[in-house]
């Protein structure tokens, strides 16, 4: 029998993966739409990003817009399900990953795209690994919100990660003159760099707000 807690806890998942079902089957849609290969690792891996890139987004829209502050309870539930997408992206990507353990690979200078993607994953598995009360009450709250913060180093790992891999795409797509819709990983690029300016700009209006106090 499940404590309430634990209930809630479970909803919370529940809630979160239905989302991610949602998020996913939006992507596959997409993609068949522009008849792009590859749809099931793809839309994994946007998902992926969409998830963790809310779970971040979410203190700075809640830290502007008040009505917002319901969904800060799911930036937990958000993080470790995108990064179950994230475990399972690797698992479909395994040639890429296997290719870093090839001489050949770094001796061709290829290893950019695939280590970018393993160096974010490592620190998204540092973040899930510390995500509950016991490892904050460990690490106290100071440290912990350091290493939660890392996140956004994650988020440029993965941005390098689908520049290295996509760009090419995107160049030759805007010189023909943009005759479909935009890749999906286009699309997630520019979300990155919204979860990043948005990071930054709440960083400049909290060092705002702690100059005030400190004047008066
Ligand atoms: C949390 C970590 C990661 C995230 C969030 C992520 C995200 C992404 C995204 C958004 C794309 C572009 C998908 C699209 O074209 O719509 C992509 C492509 C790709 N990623 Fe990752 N990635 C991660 C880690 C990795 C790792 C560790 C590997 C393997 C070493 C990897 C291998 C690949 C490959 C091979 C592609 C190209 C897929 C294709 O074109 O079919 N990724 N990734």
């Amino acid at each position: 029998m499940l404590k309430p807690s634990q209930r809630r806890e479970a909803m919370f998942y529940a809630k979160t993966s239905l989302f991610a079902a949602a998020v996913f089957l939006a992507c596959f849609a997409y993609l068949k739409f522009l008849d792009i290969p590859g749809e099931v690792n793809k839309s994994v891996a946007d998902t992926a990003i969409i998830l963790m890139g809310l779970s971040m987004l979410i203190s700075s829209i809640c830290y502007y817009w008040n009505r917002f502050d319901w969904t800060i309870i799911y930036r937990k539930y958000l993080g470790l399900v995108g990064f179950a997408f994230g475990i399972a992206h690797l698992l479909l990507s395994w040639g890429a990953f296997a290719s870093l353990f090839r001489a050949t690979t770094w001796s061709s200078g290829a290893y950019m795209p695939a280590l970018a993607g393993v160096v974010a994953l490592g620190i998204f598995a540092i973040m899930a690994a510390v995500s509950n009360t016991f490892a904050a009450s460990k690490l106290g709250g100071k440290a912990w919100r350091y290493i939660l913060r890392t996140g956004y180093l994650a988020v440029i790992f993965v941005f390098l990660h689908v520049v290295l891999l996509k760009s090419a795409r995107w160049v030759s797509w805007f010189t023909e003159g943009m005759k479909t819709l935009p890749s999906l990983s286009l699309l997630v690029s520019i979300f990155m760099v919204v979860v990043i300016v948005m990071r930054l700009l709440l960083w400049f209006s909290l060092w705002k707000a702690a100059k005030k106090i400190d004047q008066l």
